[in-house]
């Protein structure tokens, strides 16, 4: 069982930008969680992370062969990305939105997300531990057989 945590633009600067917003811990620090999470649950995932929009649908389509399900938190390009959508439709996984930040309570233009429509489930604005009911969420999902 492996489950790809996919972040888009700028979470790598996590702990630095709008700490009001994101909080004070780093990209490091997220990824040290999730890890451990996966330790735990007995699950092997793999975590990347890309600025670039083609970079993400790149490795969205590796997923196709190499992973059983999909975190995915696509920064900013959930509000614009036909592409990482289409991606998501075209390999057929599993996947679960995840943000950081409650989207919806923000700007408008935050309420809009096209992967919405293929993820079977959104988290949004439980901070990192939203990664981690993420990863329940596509692990209950695949135990189903869904
Ligand atoms: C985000 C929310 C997005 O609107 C924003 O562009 C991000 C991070 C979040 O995790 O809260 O980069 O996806």
């Amino acid at each position: 069982m492996k489950i790809l945590v996919i972040n888009g633009p700028n979470l790598n600067m996590l702990g630095i930008r709008e700490p009001h917003i994101y909080g004070k811990k780093t990209y490091k620090d997220l990824c040290d969680m999730i890890n451990g999470y996966a330790l735990s649950r007995g699950v092997e995932v793999e975590i990347y992370q890309s600025n670039h929009e083609g970079a993400l649908v790149d490795k969205i389509q590796e997923a196709y062969t190499a992973a059983d399900g999909i975190v995915i938190n696509p920064g900013a390009y959930t509000h614009t990305s036909v592409a990482l959508l289409d991606a998501l439709k075209a390999v057929g996984i599993p996947a679960v939105e995840v943000h950081i930040s409650d989207v919806d309570s923000r700007e408008d233009f935050r309420k809009i997300s096209y992967v919405r429509t293929y993820c079977f489930k959104t988290v949004s604005g439980h901070g990192f531990e939203g990664y981690l009911e993420a990863i329940d969420s596509v692990l209950e999902r695949l135990a189903e057989g869904k």
